[in-house]
């Protein structure tokens, strides 16, 4: 096609998405791919690409055969170096979906760099392609005008994050990726040592004890943007290799964290999106959401919440509301929920159902109050049920009745966040942050059948609630927060334990030995036991905050090359077969599943 080699002559000397006025009738070099070719009457339309945007190229047969021959070569994502000049586009044929929409560049030479093999999708229409091809053409996906946005707009976010924590008299320190299991909840991802047969190392669920150390050696402040590895079940905002911004700070109290993390907020939505966000942010106790929203991260932006009702049906006998003294009634009010249809109604029960609800009473206030328990009710338990809901005449009623709370209070948050997305009840022009504080410290593992820490073991208990520990962990609070942004959470941290005797109360409530705690932690006892100074940090999910910052669905879509929710990279095929004589010198013998023992 052409001979020539990429040199100085043939360098960009605009950017594509970038040519405008200023270089009217002038000569310019353009580098990029062919979005699309189309032969119009014999002349060549070329949209030519690069991470600015589009410009549009016109070859004419009649000024050089030879190039118009050349031209009629190329194909999709084709990349080319063009030499033209500027000119503005012929009257009415102006594209103002386009920033470059006013002009074209007429070519007068064309170099292919390298060509491209047919793309299995066009990344202009790879919003309607199946996901799992994205990934594995990743590549392609990538010149998407929104991934190439994804991309920067994370990058952005990195270096403001940066800016704004060396400001803050933060210190970056990187912590080990080869370290020792820290518990975070999750299965831990292992790596083999060659060296130690039969030892492994973790890679970190997060920097947690590492920070914890830096306290004791005076750093005073800390932070790093650090890889995480977690071996969970993977959705749309949780992959097994995530980031953090990971926060420590000494002398601090909750009051510290919160000032420093709204600062932070409010400079990175400004600085990224130019938006001004309001603080100080509301903080919630973390019984007061459940029982108001049913969730530990509500989701702010919905007009309504969740209604005790308990008492409005207590003593009336009604068998499907005697729900006895654990139990529960609850419910919450649709506006505009008067005029649905038996239909729509019937499709909400079923939602509720699906939760897990053995069934959801609604009350519709047209004219009249109506639906199927309101003959169960006299006019005093009437007046009661609309005093209590403040339910108004055009809404709807949604109640629920369980003798388990717990089961109440996370159906109904649960059925709240559908019902106002399917009816388009959520503020999309709202950012509601929130902290959630005073979480229990402990909870019951069934499974275990033992307490386990509801944040993690180096949590500290609130001062108060201190003489519970071992008498009534159940009723202890922890000193720790979670920030949540329209309804996900976006980081969660703590004031830890800087006394070793504390700390191993907490190990004995968790049902840990000495023996056991000295073995998992005791590098961690040890140095707490050499001056700690009180401390207590954070760790906000980057991958989650990009992925609000970019108003898109999944952190998949702010992450280069995410994993699917096998846990797997289609673009490399990671995680994939090793050779037996790798696996000799690591001794590890594979054990076949039962799968490929079926196969075999
Ligand atoms: P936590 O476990 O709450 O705290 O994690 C902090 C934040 O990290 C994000 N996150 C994830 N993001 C994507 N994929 C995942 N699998 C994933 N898991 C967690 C969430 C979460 O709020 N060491 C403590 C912090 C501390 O106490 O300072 C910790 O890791 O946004």
């Amino acid at each position: 096609m052409s001979g020539a080699f990429f040199d100085e002559n043939w360098k960009r000397t605009v950017y594509c998405g970038r040519v405008n006025q200023d270089d009217e009738d002038k000569t310019i070099v353009i580098n990029g791919w062919v979005r699309k070719r189309r032969d119009l009457g014999g002349i060549i339309f070329l949209e030519i690409w690069d991470h600015t945007g589009l410009v549009q190229v016109v070859i004419n047969p009649e000024t050089d055969v030879s190039l118009h021959e050349r031209a009629k070569q190329l194909r999709s994502e084709y990349v080319v170096a063009i030499k033209g000049t500027v000119k503005r586009r012929p009257a009415g044929t102006e594209n103002p979906s386009l920033a470059t929409g006013n002009f074209e560049v007429i070519a007068k030479d064309l170099l292919v760099l390298s060509p491209s093999a047919l793309p299995p999708f066009d990344p202009n229409e790879a919003d309607a392609v199946d996901e799992n091809i994205r990934l594995k053409y990743r590549y392609l996906d990538l010149r998407r005008k929104a991934m190439q946005g994804n991309l920067r707009l994370r990058s952005k976010a990195a270096q403001y994050t940066r800016v704004f924590f060396d400001g803050e008299g933060f210190v970056e320190v990187e912590t080990p990726m080869l370290t020792k299991s820290t518990p975070e909840g999750a299965r831990d991802y292992l790596v083999p040592s060659r060296v130690n047969p039969g030892k492994f190392y973790a890679l970190p669920q997060s920097p947690q004890i590492f920070k914890q150390i830096l306290m004791i050696s005076g750093l005073d402040k800390y932070f790093q943007i650090v890889k995480c590895f977690r071996d969970e079940d993977l959705r749309a905002d949780r992959q097994p290799e995530f980031t953090q911004i990971d926060v420590e700070m000494s002398f601090a109290t909750e009051e510290d964290i919160f000032s420093l993390i709204e600062a932070y907020m409010k400079g990175l939505f400004s600085e990224t999106l130019g938006v001004q966000i309001q603080t100080p942010f509301m903080r919630l106790s973390y019984a007061d959401a459940m029982e108001r929203f049913g969730s530990d991260k509500p989701d702010l932006r919905i007009p309504f919440e969740l209604v005790d009702l308990k008492d409005v049906f207590d003593g009336r006998g009604i068998r499907a509301f005697e729900v006895g003294k654990n139990g529960a009634i609850k419910g919450f009010v649709l506006p505009d929920g008067a005029s649905l249809s038996r239909q729509e109604v019937s499709t909400v029960e079923a939602m509720a159902k699906e939760l897990g609800a053995k069934g959801l009473a609604c009350f519709q206030w047209g004219d009249k109050l109506k639906g199927s328990m309101v003959k169960f009710l006299d006019e005093e338990g009437t007046r009661l049920l609309i005093d209590r809901s403040k339910l108004s005449q055009g809404e709807a009623l949604f109640v629920m009745a369980d003798e388990d709370k717990s089961k109440v209070c996370e159906v109904m948050g649960q059925l709240r966040l559908e019902v106002a997305r399917k009816h388009d009840l959520v503020d999309k022009d709202k950012l509601a942050f929130l902290w959630v504080v005073d979480f229990p410290l402990f909870e019951w593992s069934e499974a275990e059948n033992r307490y386990v820490s509801v944040h993690h073991p180096f949590t500290s208990p609130k001062n108060e609630d201190l003489h519970l520990l071992e008498s009534d962990p159940w009723n202890v609070r922890a000193r720790a927060y979670d920030i949540v942004l329209n309804g996900n959470e976006i980081g969660g941290g703590s004031i830890r334990i800087h006394d070793p005797k504390v700390q191993e109360s907490v190990f004995k409530v968790l049902g840990l030995n000495k023996e056991e705690a000295l073995d998992r932690f005791g590098f961690l006892l040890t140095a707490l036991s050499y001056g700690t100074p009180p401390h207590g940090g954070i760790a906000l999910g980057f991958d989650r905050l990009v992925m609000l910052l970019a108003g898109v669905k999944s952190i998949r879509d702010v992450i280069a090359f995410p994993k699917t929710q096998k846990a797997q990279c289609l673009l490399s095929g990671a995680p994939s077969y090793v050779d037996e004589s790798q696996l000799e010198e690591l001794h590890i013998k594979v054990i076949a599943t039962e799968d490929e023992e079926e196969q075999s």
